[in-house]
C-alpha cells in the first residue's frame, strides 16, 4: 500500500477520512436530536466497512437497492437490512427467503398484491419470515403504490403467514435535485403528507405501522423533521458528491478522484487519465479541487478534458484531484477506495459490493 498520496497510481478514488467522519456524525447527530432513526443506503458506496462505520455511529440497519447487496451485508455480519426495492421472479424470491432465514431482520418493499403473495408463498415453503414495507409512490413516479391502495396491501401483508407487515416506505426522489428553497420544502412536505396519510388510513383499520421510511441526503433536513417519519434512508451524505451538494446536502465533499495530467496538447487544454471509466458522468462534469482556472469540459472513456485559463501552470505528470459529481455511479467503477488522513494513506476499502447488481 502506498504511504503517501503522491505514491498512489492513478486514476484512484480517495476518501478524506476526517471529512467522512464529520459527515457521518453530523447526519447521525441531527437525526438523534429529532428522534428519527437512520438506516443509510448502501448503494451510494457499496463498501461494507463504511456500512459498519454507519452502524457504529448509531444507524439501526442498512438500506439496499439490490438483493445481492443484502446478501453481501448479511455475509459481512450486518443482519438488519431493508431492501428498499421490489423483488420479483422465482429465482430472486427464493434467494430472498433463504436470506431471511440467516438475517436478524430482513425487510423488503412491496407495491402489489401478487408480489406480496409470491413472497409469502416462498416464505412458507422455506419456513422463513420476511418483513414487509408497503412502498408508496409519493410523487417520484418510479415504483410504489397509491396511498389508497397501500391500505389494501398492508391488510394482505398482515394476513399472510410468512410475511410480517412492518410499515411503509416512500422515497421522495423527485424533490432531491432542486437546491434548497421554500418550493422544495413544500414539495417535500406534500410528499411526506401522502405517506403519513397512508399510515393513518392503515392505522384506522387497526394495523400497527411501526416504520415509516423515507428521505435522502438532499431532503433529510425536511423529511427528518416531518411528524410521523420514523427513519431516513440517506446514503451519499458520508462521502458526498457535487449533485448532493447542489441539492442541499450540507456535508463535506469527502470523495475525489486522483488523476494525472497526461498531455498538454494546446495552451488552453490539458488531458488527464480519468475519463468515464473513472468518473461517472450522469450528473455532469467533476470540479477540480483546490485549483483555480481549470474547468473540466469533457469525459471520454479514458480521458478527462480540461480547459485552462492562460495563467494556469500545469504539466504532464502533474496530479489533480477531481471532486466526484455522482458518487453512486462513480464508486461502482472502482475496485478500492484509498483512505487518507491529510496526505497519509492510512488504509484502503474494497468496493466489495460493486458487482452486486442482481
Ligand atoms: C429508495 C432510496 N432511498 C434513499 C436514497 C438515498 O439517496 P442519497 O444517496 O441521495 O442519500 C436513494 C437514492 O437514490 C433511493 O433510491
Amino acid at each position: 500500500m502506498p504511504a503517501e498520496k503522491r505514491e498512489i497510481d492513478t486514476p484512484a478514488f480517495l476518501v478524506d477520512l476526517d471529512a467522512f467522519e464529520r459527515n457521518l456524525h453530523k447526519m447521525q447527530d441531527f437525526l438523534n436530536e429529532h428522534g428519527v432513526h437512520l438506516r443509510p443506503h448502501f448503494k451510494c458506496h457499496r463498501v461494507p466497512e463504511i456500512a459498519t462505520c454507519q452502524m457504529e455511529a448509531g444507524a439501526i440497519g442498512i438500506t439496499v437497492a439490490k438483493l445481492a447487496e443484502a446478501e453481501l451485508l448479511v455475509k459481512e455480519g450486518i443482519r438488519n437490512v431493508l431492501i428498499a426495492n421490489e423483488i420479483r421472479g422465482e429465482q430472486k424470491i427464493k434467494r430472498l427467503v433463504t436470506l431471511a432465514r440467516g438475517a436478524e431482520d430482513l425487510m423488503v418493499a412491496v407495491d402489489d398484491e401478487r408480489g406480496a403473495l409470491e413472497i409469502a408463498h416462498a416464505a412458507k415453503a422455506f419456513d422463513a419470515e420476511v418483513g414487509i414495507l408497503v412502498d408508496v409512490d409519493v410523487g417520484m413516479g418510479r415504483c410504489g403504490t397509491t396511498p389508497e391502495e397501500a391500505v389494501r396491501l398492508a391488510k394482505i401483508a398482515k394476513g399472510q403467514a410468512g410475511l410480517v407487515f412492518r410499515g411503509l416506505m416512500g422515497y421522495e426522489g423527485h424533490v432531491q435535485k432542486p437546491p434548497p428553497s421554500e418550493e422544495k420544502e413544500n414539495a417535500c412536505r406534500s410528499a411526506m403528507k401522502a405517506l403519513i396519510d397512508a399510515k393513518e388510513a392503515i392505522e384506522a383499520e387497526g394495523l400497527e405501522v411501526g416504520i415509516v421510511s423515507a428521505g435522502g441526503t438532499r431532503s433529510y433536513y425536511i423529511t427528518g423533521c416531518y411528524p410521523g417519519i420514523t427513519e431516513i434512508q440517506a446514503g451519499s451524505y458520508c462521502l458526498m458528491d457535487l449533485a448532493s451538494k447542489e441539492g442541499g446536502g450540507d456535508f463535506e465533499l469527502a470523495s475525489t478522484i486522483l488523476t494525472t495530467v497526461i498531455s498538454r496538447p494546446a495552451p488552453d487544454r490539458a488531458v488527464t487519465d480519468a475519463g468515464m471509466k473513472s468518473i461517472h458522468p450522469a450528473c455532469g462534469m467533476p470540479k477540480v479541487k483546490d485549483r483555480d482556472g481549470i474547468e473540466a469540459t469533457g469525459l471520454h472513456a479514458e480521458h478527462g478534458i480540461l480547459k485552462l485559463d492562460p495563467a494556469v501552470k500545469l504539466a504532464p505528470g502533474d496530479p489533480l484531484e477531481m471532486i466526484v459529481p455522482y458518487l453512486d455511479g462513480t464508486v461502482n467503477i472502482h475496485e478500492k477506495l484509498y483512505c487518507l488522513r491529510g496526505d497519509a494513506v492510512v488504509g484502503t476499502w474494497n468496493v466489495s459490493g460493486r458487482y452486486c447488481s442482481t
